[in-house]
């Protein structure tokens, strides 16, 4: 019986020391250890020994068994180990790589001038519209008292889509104001900014696309006064107190009396420079009150209704408010000039 514990030890315990994974370790557990093991099967022939021998060889087989359990223990210990050892090597992830940085930009300076005019026109009350660029020659035209034969119209100056010039790029955010009369409840007070087309040609102070904001009051009893008191708080929040404008008659189809405003110089205050070509001005923007037939066209009595409008170039406006001499520079995208601001 002994040898027969010895040579199980031995086999047992090299056994385990080479099982690869737990279940071949629970396996060996099963043939040694379990009910009909063979340790298990010795330790029941105990009971045939003498008297003598029972207490050495019972001390012997519990050795044994404590051996066995104790190799059992330990490689799995070290399996479970190893198994951890590889998982975290199959997962690993490798944080000392670079990430990519994301380029940060900002606003465009054009946005920035649009985002100023939009601030001080909300906080006048007034609502910020949006409106198609593809537009009705009626809206364009028609219902802004530009009758056929009006200049405007020609094809020399305008993106016509069919033969019939019914539909075209809009020339102008002036639609907006009969757009705006036709879905609001009065009393009005709009903006409208957006893109605007006319044929040409690229240079310093043309491009066939630009923007402009439009500008609607729409009220009983609104007069010039409130055109132009506005229209001057608004050159004070882009420009800065004090800025000086200046009225000047000109002609619109969709507003009677109607005016051109300037604002004085900031490169010579007036005096006249190379800037403003020795004017002492920089026209602005185009504005009037809206003609009674506008607004009877869209339904609204001018006996008791009066509005006024305006028409704002956004890139003039940015050129000036940021001294950007040449147009192109607004719609090129280069990185070396759009970083200066
Ligand atoms: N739409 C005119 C233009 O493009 C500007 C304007 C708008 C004039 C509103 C008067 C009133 O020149």
């Amino acid at each position: 019986m002994k040898e027969q514990l010895a040579k199980i030890r031995a086999e047992a315990l090299a056994a385990m020391e080479a099982a690869q994974d737990s279940a071949a370790l629970d396996a060996l557990r099963v043939q040694y250890l379990g009910k009909k093991g063979e340790l298990t099967a010795v330790l029941k022939m105990m009971g045939k020994l003498s008297p003598e021998e029972r207490p050495a060889m019972g001390q012997l087989a519990n050795e044994v068994r404590a051996a066995l359990e104790n190799a059992l223990e330990e490689q799995g210990k070290k399996l479970e180990a190893q198994a951890l050892d590889s998982r975290l090597k199959a997962e690993a992830l490798d944080i000392t790589i670079p990430g990519k940085t994301p380029r940060l930009g900002h606003r465009h300076p054009m946005y920035i001038a649009l985002d100023e005019i939009k601030e001080i026109f909300i906080g006048m009350g007034f609502d910020v519209l949006d409106g198609p660029e593809i537009e009705l020659a009626s809206y364009n035209f028609d219902r802004l008292n530009a009758d056929e034969g009006h200049p405007s119209r020609d094809w020399s100056d305008t993106f016509y889509f069919d033969t019939d010039s019914r539909v075209m790029l809009r020339s102008q955010t002036s639609p907006m104001q009969v757009r705006a009369m036709e879905t609001r409840e009065l009393p009005i007070r709009i903006i409208a900014p957006g893109r605007v087309y006319r044929k040409d040609e690229v240079d310093a102070t043309h491009s066939p696309m630009f923007h402009q904001v439009e500008g609607m009051v729409i009220d009983k009893g609104v007069t010039m006064a409130d055109l132009k008191g506005t229209l001057n708080a608004v050159v004070e929040h882009l420009y800065g107190k004090g800025t000086k404008t200046r009225f000047r008659p000109h002609h619109f189809p969709f507003t009677e009396p109607s005016c051109e405003m300037d604002v004085q110089c900031h490169k010579c205050g007036g005096v006249g420079c190379p800037t403003c070509k020795g004017e002492g001005w920089i026209e602005l923007l185009g504005a009037g009150m809206i003609h009674p037939r506008v607004l009877e066209m869209s339904g609204i009595d001018p006996s008791v209704y009066s509005g006024w409008a305006f028409g704002m170039g956004l890139e003039r406006t940015a050129m000036r408010r940021f001294k950007i001499a040449d147009l192109r520079l607004i719609f090129e995208n280069d990185m070396r000039f759009l970083e200066q601001f």
